[in-house]
Parts: structure tokens; C-alpha cells; sequence
């Protein structure tokens, strides 16, 4: 009954991990989630009334595919804001999430064998996306070493004649680690080499950031290779939006348009009323965001010096996002009353079962050795979470 295609669909990784703590907090466990993908705070209160207005005043019909025009008007004016590069409207396309605007890029581009250079640790769904397309994920692993980040060196080492386009995300997800503009300067060096080779740029956590407005762009860079660059952003993470499913692209006319029909035959449209929640997050939503920020980093920085202080525990300082990357390698061979952590899911496992506290294994990003923690949760509620984990990892032996 079920295609080859849908046979061979991994489920998501973390599905399994947050029905067991469901399973075990629907038991009447305390279970404390640290592997949530989403901002705890609700969303922007603009936002929240501009959609509750755009359904009173009855724009709940179908808009354009691409996008409601004043929407892709806002994301045109901030994005060329943000990179010093003039967008114009017809340059957007807008859809149902971030995720599915990924999914629409990456099937009208590849095409069967074709290679997408994917650096690890990545975000899950990238390899999926590209196997689904028909093309190859090649994944480029990058070390501690590296800062978890993809290096001129690697990238050279990973491009062949096959190599279709590569997926850049920064702040990154799982590590919350930035690319400075060097750095993007050093890859941009290497990818004018390979003038075939489309890039993405997913900058869902861009506005996320502690130091600086936004994150550094590879267009700030490299603003030649913008014919072949896909900027993609979306509501979700931003706003605190991830229920609303509004994402969108900015990038060739070809690419743009050929994505838009893609969207219109299948999803057709982002939600009516959460595009125009979107324009009013977009346009007015500065102050609000900012308050968030300052609360993120306040996190940020407790969770870290609590974190610093489990020993066998080793993390390093996120720039953006709201993910610690903690290595946790030395916990590695040792036993939990007989139970031995040989790896990232058996810490996971054994800790959700001992302490109910969940977090993601690294292996599910592509590296093993470390966990990926969410810091968007109370400050009481983490630094629980993190005496838990202190317990655990005192307790192996
Ligand atoms: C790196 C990254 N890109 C894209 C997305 C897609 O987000 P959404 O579909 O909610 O816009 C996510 C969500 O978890 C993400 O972590």
C-alpha cells in the first residue's frame, strides 16, 4: 500500500524521546523538557492582535500563493534592510512554515544524484529533505575543533562536479553557534570556484542573537553571490510564531517562482490571518523582541554558569538560538546501576528515565558525543533540570 518513497521516511527523531516523556509525565512524574525547538514565551502580543482583527474583519479567504503583497513587502524592505541589498517584492515567496519553504527550495533545485553539502552537527531535517528530492546529502562534520562550524578547508574537501548546493545556518541548531562575517567571506572565497553550486541560507535564528542585532549574512560577505542565494527566514522562532506556520524565501526570480508553484500546488498559501499577524510582528514588533532578548540572555548566561559547574560536562558559549551543545563524551563507558552509556541516546534514555529530564542526542544532528539542551524554558525550571543532570552524571560510575 505504501510508496517506496514513504517507506523509506525516517520518523522525526525527537518524536519517540517526547512520547516517552509525555508517557511519563501523563504518569504524574515531574518530567522536565529541555528538548523543545520553540521559544516559551507566547507570541507578540501585535501579532496576537493583528491576527485576531484579520479574522474579525473576515480576511480569512485565500490569498496569493506567494505571499499576502503587503507581507512580502515587509519581508522585502527588512531583509534588504538587514543586508544591505535592495529585495523587491516580487523577489518573496511566502509559505505555510519555514520548514515546508525548505522542503519547496530543495525539490525544485535537486535532482536525482544530485549532492548537498549538509555541515554537521545540522539541523534533522535537511538530510530527509534532500533524500526526498532524490539528491545525496553529503554531510561535512565539523568538530569542536572546527567550533562546530564548516571551514573553508572542509568545504573544498567535500565539493565534487556533483555538488548541487549547500545549506548554511547560522545560529546554528543544534549549537547555537554563529558564523562571523569572516568567516563567510573564507567560504564565499571557495564557493566562487564552483559557480554551479546554489546556496541556502537559513536564518531562522538571525533575530535570536545577543551581541548584535542580527546575525552576520553570507550576501554581507559576498554580495556576488546573490544569483544564486536563497535567504530563507520565517515567523516561527523570531515572533514566537511556531504554531502560526508562516515562512518565506528571498532569492533568484527562477528559484522564487518555480517555488511558488510548487506551493501553490500542494500546501497553496500560509495561513490568511497569519500572514497579516506576520506584517504586524514584522513591522512593529522591535520592542517586544527585544524584551524577550533580554530574558534569552539572562538564561543564556545562568543556564551557563550552572551548566560550567557539572563535572564530566563541557559547553561552550551559545551565540544565538536558545540550544546548549554540551559534550558529555566522558560520561561515555560508564554505568547507571548496570546500565552502560555507550553513547548521545543511551545518555538521553537513562537520563529521561532516572531524572525525567529530556534532552536531544547529538547523533540525531549528526555528531556524536554531545546533547543538545534548551535553554527556553524558566530560569527555576532549568537550573532544576541542570542539579538533575548533576545527580545523574554523579551517580555513573
Ligand atoms: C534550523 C531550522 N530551520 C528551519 C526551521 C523551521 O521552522 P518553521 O517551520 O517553524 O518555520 C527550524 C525549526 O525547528 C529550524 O530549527
Amino acid at each position: 500500500m505504501i510508496s517506496d518513497r514513504a517507506k523509506n521516511l525516517k520518523p522525526s527523531p525527537t518524536l519517540a524521546l517526547s512520547a516517552k516523556a509525555k508517557e511519563l509525565a501523563s504518569q504524574g512524574h515531574d518530567v522536565i523538557s529541555l528538548s523543545v525547538g520553540e521559544p516559551d514565551w507566547d507570541t507578540l502580543e501585535c501579532a496576537k492582535r493583528a491576527g485576531i482583527d484579520a479574522i474579525v474583519k473576515g480576511q480569512s479567504k485565500y490569498t496569493p500563493s506567494n505571499g499576502l503583497p503587503d507581507l512580502r513587502k515587509a519581508i522585502a524592505t527588512q531583509t534588504s534592510n538587514d543586508l544591505g541589498l535592495t529585495f523587491s517584492p516580487d523577489e518573496v515567496t511566502v509559505s505555510a512554515g519555514g520548514k515546508y519553504v525548505l522542503f519547496a527550495a530543495i525539490q525544485t533545485a535537486i535532482n536525482p544524484g544530485d549532492e548537498v553539502i549538509i555541515p554537521a552537527p545540522y539541523w534533522v531535517s535537511y538530510p530527509v529533505m534532500v533524500e526526498l528530492a532524490g539528491g545525496r546529502p553529503v554531510c561535512a562534520v565539523c568538530t569542536e575543533r572546527e567550533n562546530f562550524k564548516i571551514t573553508p578547508e572542509i568545504l573544498r574537501k567535500h565539493l565534487t562536479p556533483k555538488t548541487k548546493m549547500i545549506i548554511l545556518n547560522s545560529p546554528s541548531n543544534p549549537t547555537g553557534l554563529m558564523y562571523s562575517r569572516e568567516e563567510l567571506a573564507g567560504l564565499a572565497k571557495v564557493l566562487r570556484e564552483f559557480p554551479d553550486v546554489l546556496i541556502i541560507s537559513d536564518d531562522i535564528y538571525n533575530r535570536l542573537v545577543f551581541e548584535m542585532p542580527v546575525a552576520p549574512h553570507i550576501l554581507q560577505a559576498a554580495p556576488d553571490l546573490r544569483a544564486r542565494t536563497l535567504v530563507m527566514n520565517g515567523a516561527s522562532k523570531t515572533y514566537s510564531m511556531t504554531g502560526w506556520r508562516v515562512g518565506w524565501a528571498l532569492g533568484p526570480m527562477a528559484w522564487i517562482k518555480a517555488m511558488t508553484n510548487y506551493e501553490s500546488q500542494s500546501v497553496s498559501q500560509a495561513p490568511t490571518m497569519s500572514q497579516w499577524a506576520t506584517v504586524t510582528a514584522i513591522n512593529e514588533g522591535a520592542g517586544e523582541l527585544k524584551t524577550a532578548l533580554q530574558e534569552l540572555k539572562t538564561r543564556r548566561d545562568r543556564g551557563l554558569q550552572e551548566l560550567s559547574k557539572i563535572s564530566g560536562l563541557r559547553v561552550g558559549k551559545p551565540d544565538g538560538a536558545f540550544y546548549f551543545w554540551p559534550d558529555i563524551s566522558s560520561c561515555f563507558g560508564r554505568k547507571y546501576i548496570g546500565r552502560e552509556i555507550r553513547n548521545s541516546s543511551d545518555f538521553s534514555t537513562t537520563l529521561l528515565d532516572v531524572q525525567k529530564v529530556a534532552v536531544v542526542p547529538g547523533i540525531e544532528f549528526g555528531l556524536e558525543g554531545y546533547v543538545r539542551l534548551s535553554y527556553a524554558l524558566k530560569e527555576e525550571r532549568m537550573k532544576e533540570a541542570f542539579k538533575r543532570m548533576n545527580d545523574f552524571i554523579r551517580e555513573l560510575n
